[in-house]
């Protein structure tokens, strides 16, 4: 399989690149930049491991190698600054993510070829790529909240000592300030959360509010994500190369699980070889259910006043 990453010579870019390269799923990987050397630097870097990690072939260059990939992620993007919300970013991503969909239009994908948007704010800018008609709204995926996911579940297992593998815990909603922790269905091994000796609610607030800072915390300690974001983006990217059909809160165009419509942001989602093949509508607290509302609520919002 043939991943192309447009944002490539970036921290985010490069980091996807490199878990790609761990985690041995895909073929052919190309990036894209609109810094060209950094791009062909990082290409040449990866290139450098393919004898001790695998052999798969690393490329740069413009759009033209873009042609025949089967899945295409996009980095590309102005980072937040640290006191800046995601959709705050919108004003100053818009146009260039248009001009990537303007590109993209141009090169040969394939009839079963994805999208991944992880550029922020990532659920308004999917919505845009589902808008272009590039690809079949199914085949149009952001990265969503599978960051916050991973984040929440590693949190949690930090605090309570546990293996965050064995930490079940969702994040839904937004990426972005109205994303939603689903406690109701926690469990760490099987086990409901809520039934943790010494488990209370300041512990869930604080561990949700750690989340939900993330991004910000580490924009502040270090410019920007780049490990934890290239790892999510792997295990997307790596579903769709498997067909393995995993069920992952990516962000795709809503059309009534749970009541929403007609935007983008993340609910649990089969993803495999051509996307998204189902969302589920997971039994919720009437609590998370209502935060779920305002979140799409809240998108659709920032959506009217930047179609205005
Ligand atoms: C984050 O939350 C990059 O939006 C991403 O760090």
């Amino acid at each position: 399989m043939k991943v192309s990453i447009i944002g490539g010579g970036g921290r985010v870019g490069s980091d996807a690149a490199y878990a790609l390269q761990l985690t041995g799923i895909v073929r052919e990987i190309a990036l894209l930049d609109a810094d060209q050397d950094m791009a062909a630097g990082e290409a040449l870097d990866l290139r450098h491991g393919a004898a001790i990690y695998g052999g798969q072939t690393f490329s740069s260059g413009d759009y033209g190698i873009v042609d025949g990939s089967d899945c295409v992620v996009i980095t590309a993007g102005l980072r937040r600054k640290p006191d800046e919300s995601r959709l705050d970013l919108i004003n100053r991503n818009l146009g260039l993510f248009n001009g990537i969909l303007g590109d993209l239009k141009k090169t040969k994908l394939k009839s079963t070829s994805t999208i991944l948007v992880v550029s922020n704010p990532v659920d308004i800018l999917t919505q845009f790529a589902v808008q272009s008609g590039i690809l079949p709204p199914s085949q149009v995926l952001g990265l969503g909240t599978v960051l916050d996911t991973a984040r929440f579940r590693s949190l949690i297992a930090s605090a309570l000592k546990v293996n965050a593998l064995d930490v079940r815990a969702l994040i839904l909603g937004e990426h972005g300030d109205s994303m939603v922790p689903i406690w109701s269905s926690a469990t760490i091994g099987g086990v409901p959360i809520s039934s943790v000796s010494g488990w209370t609610q300041k512990t869930a607030d604080d561990l949700f509010q750690a989340t939900k800072t993330s991004g910000s915390e580490v924009i502040r300690q270090k410019g920007g994500a780049g490990r934890a974001v290239g790892a999510s983006i792997a295990e997307v990217v790596n579903a769709i190369a498997l067909g393995a059909d995993r069920l992952l809160p990516v962000s795709v165009h809503q059309s009534g699980a749970l009541g929403i419509e007609g935007v983008c942001l993340s609910l649990p989602t089969v993803v495999g070889r051509q996307g998204a093949s189902a969302v589920w509508a997971p039994a919720v607290s009437e609590g998370e259910k209502e935060g779920l509302h305002k979140s799409a609520q809240s998108l659709k919002d920032m959506l009217g006043q930047i179609q205005a």
